[in-house]
């Protein structure tokens, strides 16, 4: 299946969803958004492929929302689009990553390089993850002047508990690989050059298993952390979104943050 902004394949039991925008560090656009939860069916229609890879092309897994993508950034939010179609691309984000969770295979999210803002949800909307020891992992969506979407905050919360996910999203800071071992974000921390073998050999030896225990397993923790709330409280965050991003303060934020990452005056690493 051709997609414009990632690569989807099967191989046997083992499925790969690939972000392939490596010149923007895989940052997610509308385009994307689309494109992964089209994926998401794709396999869904595949009962075969049992584990699929999610992953990133180029130096990083995913640098998160697309800055140069209007629709997306905040700071020029759909200029000339009624409030209908607003909201529309406002909610795409947490539909993906509600896609990608609800999808049949296992999934493991393989990650190394940057892992920024949507790309931390895209990671946490995975069944597993595993980081190279040279992920950076920051959500920095408060000094762009939004709160993180998306269905991220109930996911982290769910994940690594009510504190640290204030914390991480409050301060914005970089946090490790290690921290998010230790916090229980990631499964499993090894060497950048071991990375691909640990995966694969993840994948094959959870497709070996008999299916149906693992898909009741995985839908049995999924209705679980469900019951416990987690996945609720996200069906307005595209709301939220549009609420804040008109704010003149966040569309101050917005401007100066892009400026400084992506823009001309931006500082490297
Ligand atoms: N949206 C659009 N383009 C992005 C991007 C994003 N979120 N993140 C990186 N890119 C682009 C850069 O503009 C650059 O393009 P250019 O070569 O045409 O200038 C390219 O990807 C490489 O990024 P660069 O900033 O040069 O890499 P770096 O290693 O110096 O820094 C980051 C990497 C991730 C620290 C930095 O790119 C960054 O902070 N990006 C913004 C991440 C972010 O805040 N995302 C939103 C989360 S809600």
């Amino acid at each position: 299946m051709e997609f414009e902004t990632i690569r989807v394949s099967a191989d046997g039991a083992v499925g790969q969803l690939t972000l392939n925008r490596p010149d923007r560090l895989n940052a997610i656009g509308v385009a994307t958004m689309q494109d992964i939860g089209e994926a998401a069916r794709w396999f869904d229609r595949r009962p075969e492929v049992r584990v699929v890879i999610v992953r990133g092309e180029g130096r990083a897994f995913c640098a998160g929302a697309d800055l140069k993508d209007p629709p997306v950034a905040g700071a020029a939010p759909g200029e000339g689009r009624s409030w209908a179609e607003r909201r529309e691309v406002g909610q795409l984000g947490l539909r993906m990553a509600d896609a990608v969770e609800q999808m049949r295979a296992v999934t493991i999210a393989q990650v190394h390089g940057y892992a920024v803002g949507g790309g931390v949800v895209l990671m946490a909307a995975c069944d597993l993850r595993v980081a190279a020891e040279d992920a950076v992992f920051s959500i920095p969506e408060i000094d762009l002047g939004i709160p993180l979407a998306w269905g991220g905050i109930p996911r982290l919360v769910r994940e690594i508990g009510p504190a640290l996910t204030k914390e991480l999203v409050l301060t914005c800071r970089r946090f490790t690989p290690a921290e998010a071992k230790a916090a229980g974000f990631v499964n499993r921390v090894v060497p950048a050059a071991a990375l691909d073998a640990e995966v694969t050999a993840l994948a094959a030896e959870l497709a070996a298993k008999p299916p149906v225990p693992v898909t009741i397993t995985k839908e049995h923790v999924n209705a679980v952390t469900r019951s416990m709330g987690a996945g609720l409280t996200a069906f307005a965050d595209g709301d939220a979104l549009l609420a804040t991003c008109f704010a003149p303060e966040s569309l101050d934020a917005a401007r100066a943050y892009r400026e400084r990452t992506v823009g001309s005056g931006k500082r490297k690493g």
